[in-house]
């Protein structure tokens, strides 16, 4: 098939929610409408979840958390879907910042109970400083939960999106009757049917299907009716091109645990959703048409197989293709690679592939050359923009507890650190090690990590930090000058020798700030 073809069949998006409003069933049961697997795993034997797909690091299976991001692929209707999986649990939310780098548009999903809840609204702000195109999908319709229109309500209030209805629910909890359809134009009844295939659905092609008032009822369908007519005067029309520009987001209904409206949130996504887009670097923005093959590494997984001690890096094509045993510059080591066998990911499963086109991710073998945001390519030499590091909340010294093993200490902070599991702060004035995480979890994460996979014990010592700011400045600047000279002990270099001051609290951070004028602190490591 030809490249554009290619390029234009692919669709690459993230799910992301926060824990437990079902992004998981969805994942599974977009899977499942794929074809991509036969039978979804009824709730408590959820393949996907608890299976070998996503949780490739025996922490996560001791913990139940997930805490890697893997790659679901299939085929729908002639289109190449790849679905990013992102962790939903807080402490590993910079983990899916760095994915929501490499996809193209994302699904939200929300409980119709909880509403938005803290996760989401931290995820949707980064989408929408980003422009993502967004579709909103309303989960858990089969419990009781808040009216519709409410919900769109907290939805635009709480998320600052500007929102369209493309379904709207029929009752809802153990009154739920259906969804109405406004992308497609019909009804479709809500059935007990089994959770583990697709059964087949009663549709309506309009509302005045004489055999319709008598499955509902008079009362619902006229709620639904005026509902309609609301929706009409309320709700500026769906348009696609403000969707894809991220300035409006369709809102679907549905329970994904009961199959129901995931086969039109997934028919509806594949009309609208972008294809690959283009991306900016350093030098230019890189079109996925380009010849040349272009991407970079959104995400490190290690040791997914404890025989081998390997680790994985997701590496998502932005142009040209990426074939097997050719060779990619690699823009910071400025060296030549090739690569033997590169995975791509189908529904669960990873197999060697020869060729791979922009939206596609690739899973490279890797021994040590890669880092997180590292670019690969086959032209011009350019770096892509946007995998930054943002401020840690919470800082501890790290504490080597076996002399002999102090090389194998190193080593592990320096790959774990290159994966981007925490980030790592050098002391100017002594030279101790500082790790800085999103969440607390992560030291346990850390030290467990170090101690199989390393053979190295460490423990922490609390430090009282309150964010780290990135320094700009300009070196022979007076003030400058003076704030390295007040400020030392509170100074650092992060992993790439970058200037990084540790503010032990809000107050002195401002005080700082107002003192030293010519010094500019950024609470991300891309300014
Ligand atoms: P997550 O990945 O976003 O964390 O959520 P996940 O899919 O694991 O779903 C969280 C819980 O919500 C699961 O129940 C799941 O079965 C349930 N769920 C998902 N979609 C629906 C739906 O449409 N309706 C209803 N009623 N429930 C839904 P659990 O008992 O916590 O799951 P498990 O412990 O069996 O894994």
């Amino acid at each position: 098939m030809d490249f554009l073809k290619e390029i234009k069949r692919r669709r690459t998006f993230g799910i992301i929610s926060h824990p437990d409003a079902g992004k998981t069933t969805l994942t599974e049961k977009l899977l499942l409408f794929g074809g991509a697997i036969q039978e979804a795993g009824a709730v408590k034997s959820n393949k996907i979840k608890k299976g070998a797909t996503s949780d490739f690091m025996e922490i996560e299976r001791q913990r139940g958390i997930s805490v890697a991001t893997s790659v679901l692929a299939f085929v729908y209707k002639d289109k190449k879907i790849n679905i990013l999986d992102t962790p939903g649990h807080k402490d590993f939310s910079e983990d899916t910042f760095r994915t929501l780098t490499a996809v193209d548009s994302v699904i939200v999903v929300i409980d119709v109970a909880k509403g938005v809840e803290e996760q989401t609204e931290k995820l949707v702000e980064v989408c929408r400083m980003r422009k993502i195109p967004i579709i909103v999908f309303i989960n858990k319709l089969d419990r009781e939960g808040k009216d519709a229109f409410d919900l769109m309500d907290e939805v635009e209030q709480k998320l600052g999106l500007r929102v369209t209805p493309l379904s709207i629910p029929i009752g809802m909890g153990y009154d739920f009757k259906g969804i109405y359809n406004i992308w497609e134009k019909n009804i479709q009844l809500f059935q007990d049917e089994s959770k583990q295939i697709i059964g087949k659905k009663e549709h309506f092609k309009s509302l005045d299907a004489p055999e319709l008032e008598t499955k509902i009822g008079a009362i619902s369908l006229n709620n639904l009716k005026d509902e309609l007519e609301l929706i009409e005067g309320v709700y500026p029309p769906f348009n696609q091109q403000e969707y894809l520009d991220g300035t409006l987001q369709p809102v679907l209904f549905g329970s994904a645990l009961n199959n129901f409206g995931v086969q039109e949130l997934l028919n509806c996504f594949i009309e609208i959703a972008p294809e690959p887009l283009a991306k900016q670097s350093d030098t230019r923005l890189v079109k996925p048409d380009d010849k040349n093959f272009t991407g970079f590494v959104f995400k490190i997984h290690a040791n997914m197989d404890p025989k081998h001690r390997d680790r994985l890096a997701f590496i998502k094509i932005v142009s040209g293709t990426f074939e097997r045993n050719k060779p990619y510059h690699h823009v910071r080591l400025n060296k030549k690679l090739k690569f033997s066998s590169p995975n791509a990911f189908f529904a669960e499963k990873k197999q060697i592939v020869d060729i791979s086109y922009p939206g596609d991710i690739v899973g490279i073998h890797d021994t040590g050359n890669f880092k997180i945001g590292d670019t690969l390519t086959t032209g011009d030499i350019l770096q892509f923009k946007g995998i930054p590091s943002f401020s840690p909340e919470h800082f501890r010294f790290i504490n080597n507890n076996d002399p002999l093993k102090s090389k194998q200490l190193a080593k592990g902070i320096n790959q774990l650190m290159d994966e981007g599991v925490a980030q790592l702060f050098t002391l100017d004035l002594n030279g101790r090690k500082v790790i800085g995480t999103v969440g607390a979890l992560q030291f346990e994460v850390i030290q467990y990590r170090l101690l199989n996979e390393y053979g190295a014990k460490c423990n922490f010592e609390n430090l009282n930090v309150y964010k780290a700011c990135w320094i700009e400045a300009n070196d022979d600047s007076t003030d400058f000058i003076e704030f390295q000279r007040i400020k030392q002990k509170f100074l650092a270099k992060d992993k790439s020798g970058k200037l990084v001051f540790l503010a032990d609290s809000a107050f002195s951070l401002q005080m700082t700030q107002e003192k030293f004028k010519e010094v500019k602190f950024h609470y991300t490591s891309e300014y």
